[in-house]
Order: structure tokens, then C-alpha cells, then sequence
């Protein structure tokens, strides 16, 4: 067990002051975390305070802003070399974050009104995951999942934190969402264990399937349920494909609003970005946003700020400065609606298809309502020599995932291939 520094000591006390659940579902090395008096801080505190020279941080100045190469510069010619080469705040440039929160609460009616915390950026939505990890997940903590997921939620959680993992099948027998399923899940772990974590994740990867919100009501009452017996629960809201519904029937906002304030011993937490939902993949922007006050972030963003110094040091700048120089543009909504309509086509077009009378034998397609993917259950046939078989014989990659489902991202498919591309899954399982 190693010592806590006085720092830590005094950065767990202020937590625990504010938010005594938030210290209870600490980590061990979320405990240990606190920003040193050191080159940091001094230079935090320089960058308010040195109006004539400040001499405090690893970089260089020329003319009274960051020293760079022309080469590179030309190839960014618009923003100002500061915005481009010097290093971004820890925790993310704050008109970014100040933009992120504005577009949060328009996008999402449930949180008019709430207090959450202002978005942290993150170096892409897998560096958010790992910081909640590093930040909440010991040994042996149990963490809910469904049985359907993106499987990097294992390799962060289970294989790099220890959680133990349980899990409930996603879909119920009629494939609908098994909210009873999970809530039943949810009970059973709440009655072994008072720290729980649990990820909710709709888009859903891999299914592509959207909550409604009935099935939301359900599931943050089964969570709330387990909340008022005594459990203290995290709630990991993964929002990576946000935005992207293709169905009147479905939730058109983020979960995370009903979770917030809902009880005292729920701490939501949503992780979203740029990634999936603004096309800007290798850009790397991600977004972690808790649903709690101001207050109460101020101890954990410190946390935060030290977790970042530890493993990305903070975001890339030139990567920030594009994602909110491109939300400010007068196009931006029409851009963002336009992209969304290619997706929604092949949704429908993939609909339209994969449904077909010639099919039936073949396969069942699981509901999608939303996001990159659709995902389809094999009747005959193994799902990787299928997935294998497309890949050689025709040139076509999909995903397989255990013996019977194929993940299909038609997101990468132009809609007029999408015939093509089911007619030659079929030819694949026939052959
Ligand atoms: C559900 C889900 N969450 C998170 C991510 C990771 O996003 P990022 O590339 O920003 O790390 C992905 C990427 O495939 C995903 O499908």
C-alpha cells in the first residue's frame, strides 16, 4: 500500500466533503492522484499571472507565440501558431469545452436545467474510458455489461483494470432491448456488492441498435432501484455514434440527462466526441462530462488533470482548434445534417434488403435503428469461415463475432453497393 502525499490527502477530503459516493467509488490510484506544487502547477499558475514574461514551461517562443516550422504552418494557414503548437490546457481548450456543453444541453432537452460539469477533453473517447478506469476501477470491482459490445470495454476494464465483469444478454426473445434482463443483473450484483459500474451504450456497437424511451425509463429505474438499496453505482454513458438516429421511435437524446440528478448515490458520467459523430476519426478529440455541479467537479478535475499528465498529457491543439473553429462555421449544422442523411439512406437501403424473402433461410437480422452497423444471425453456417470465405474469394470485409453473428458497418458502404454486398454474404453462407 503506498503512502498518500498530503496533496492527495487534502484533494480526497475536499471530494469527500462535496460528494462522499464520488470518494467512495475511487480507485485506489484515483486516491493516489493529486497535481504536484511542481513545473504543472507553477505554470498553470504563470499562464494567469506572467503578464511580462513567462519562462515557465518545456517550450519555445518566437515574436510572442509558439516557435514553428513554416513548413508545417502552411498547411494550416488559418489559425494562429498558438492554436496550432503550443500545448492546450490539460483538461482541453475551454471555449471547445464551453461549446461542447452549449451543444450538449440543445442536443439533449432532459439536461435543461441540470447542473453537470463542463466536457473534458480527452485524446479520443478510448483515452476517456481509460481515464475512468484508471480513475474509479480496482481489482476485482464489478462492472455490467451486455453480452453484445465494443469489445475494447474488456481489453480497458477487465484486462487492463481487473474488473470483473458480468454480464446479461442485450436483447430479450423477442429481440427487443432486456431491460428486465439487466435489471435483474443489476439486483443480483447490487445485492453481493456496493460499487458497481455499469456502461450503457446506445447507438449501440455492435447491433446499431437505439434505446426508446420506455426501455430508457426502465433501465434508469432498475438503476435507481439498486441506487435506494444502497449500492453505489457509476454510470458509464458511451455516446460515441450520437446523433445518428434513423427511426421516429427511438430516443433522440443521450440517457445520460435522465441519469443526472436522479439519485445521490448514481455519478453519470458521458463520454461522446468528435470521433463518430462530427466524421473526424484520427482527429482524436473526445469528451468526458459528469453529471455533477460545478463543486463538485473542482476536486475531481484535478484528478483528472493528473490522470492526463500521466498518460497523454492533454489533447493535441491544432486537433481542438478544428473541431471548434468548425462548429462556429455557418455551415457546420447543414454539413452535419447532410452526412447524417448519406447515413440514414443506407440504413434504410440496408432495410430494404436485408429483410428479403430470399434470405429467410440464411439469416435474422437483429433491429437497427441508428449509428454505423447492423448485425445478422447466422441459420446455417459458421460465422468466421463465412467472414473468412467473403474475404478471399470475393474481396469483402465484415465482422464475425462468436460463431453466428456478422457485424456489417455499411457506413463504409456506398448505398448503390448494399445490394450487392448482401447478395454476396449470401452466396458466401451458401457456398
Ligand atoms: C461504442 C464505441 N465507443 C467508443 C469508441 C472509441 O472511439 P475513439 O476512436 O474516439 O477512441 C468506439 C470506436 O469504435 C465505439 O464503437
Amino acid at each position: 500500500m503506498i503512502e498518500l502525499n498530503p496533496l492527495a490527502i487534502e484533494l480526497n477530503e475536499k471530494i469527500q466533503s462535496v460528494n462522499p459516493v464520488v470518494f467512495d467509488l475511487l480507485s485506489s490510484l484515483g486516491q493516489r492522484s493529486y497535481v504536484s506544487r511542481g513545473i504543472l502547477s507553477q505554470s498553470m499558475e504563470a499562464n494567469l499571472k506572467a503578464y511580462r514574461l513567462n519562462a515557465t514551461r518545456a517550450a519555445a517562443l518566437e515574436n510572442d507565440s509558439a516557435m514553428h516550422l513554416e513548413s508545417s504552418r502552411g498547411f494550416a494557414p488559418e489559425f494562429a501558431p498558438n492554436m496550432i503548437y503550443s500545448y492546450a490546457p490539460a483538461l482541453g481548450q475551454i471555449e471547445l469545452r464551453k461549446q461542447w456543453k452549449i451543444q450538449m444541453i440543445a442536443e439533449n432537452p432532459t439536461l435543461e436545467g441540470k447542473s453537470f460539469g463542463t466536457p473534458i477533453v480527452t485524446s479520443g473517447m478510448t483515452h476517456g474510458f481509460s481515464l475512468i478506469g484508471d480513475l474509479f476501477v480496482d481489482e476485482g470491482d464489478v462492472l455490467v455489461l451486455p453480452d453484445k459490445i465494443w469489445g475494447n470495454y474488456q481489453s480497458i476494464f477487465g484486462r487492463k483494470h481487473g474488473a470483473e465483469i458480468v454480464t446479461y444478454p442485450f436483447f430479450n426473445s423477442q429481440y427487443r432491448l432486456n431491460t428486465n434482463g439487466f435489471s435483474e443483473r443489476l439486483m443480483q450484483a447490487g445485492e453481493q456488492h456496493k460499487k458497481l459500474i455499469v456502461i450503457l451504450n446506445f447507438p449501440h456497437n455492435p447491433t446499431g441498435y437505439a434505446i426508446n424511451s420506455e426501455e430508457a425509463r426502465q433501465t434508469t429505474q432498475a438503476i435507481k432501484r439498486v441506487a435506494e438499496g444502497g449500492s453505489q453505482l457509476l454510470i458509464i454513458v458511451d455516446d460515441a455514434y450520437f446523433g445518428l438516429w434513423y427511426d421516429g421511435d427511438v430516443l433522440h437524446e443521450s440517457i445520460f440527462g435522465w441519469l443526472t440528478n436522479l439519485h445521490p448515490n448514481i455519478i453519470p458520467v458521458k463520454i461522446d466526441g468528435a470521433t463518430k459523430q462530427e466524421y473526424a476519426w484520427g482527429l482524436r478529440v473526445g469528451f468526458l462530462t459528469f453529471g455533477l455541479d460545478e463543486e463538485e467537479m473542482k476536486p475531481l478535475e484535478e484528478k483528472m488533470i493528473a490522470l492526463i499528465r500521466v498518460s497523454t498529457s492533454g489533447a493535441a491543439q491544432l486537433s481542438q482548434t478544428m473541431v471548434y473553429q468548425a462548429m462556429g462555421t455557418p455551415e457546420y449544422k447543414s454539413e452535419k445534417q447532410q452526412k447524417y442523411e448519406i447515413l440514414k439512406a443506407r440504413a434504410l437501403k440496408v432495410r430494404e434488403v436485408v429483410y428479403a424473402a430470399s434470405y429467410t433461410e440464411l439469416w435474422e437480422a437483429y433491429p437497427f435503428q441508428a449509428g454505423y452497423f447492423m448485425c445478422i444471425r447466422l441459420k446455417q453456417g459458421n460465422a468466421e469461415v463465412v467472414r473468412q470465405h467473403l474475404l478471399d474469394e470475393y474481396g469483402i470485409g465484415i465482422v464475425s463475432l462468436g460463431d453466428n453473428d456478422l457485424r456489417i458497418a455499411y457506413s463504409c458502404v456506398e448505398e448503390s453497393e448494399i445490394q450487392s454486398l448482401f447478395d454476396t454474404i449470401a452466396e458466401a453462407i451458401r457456398a
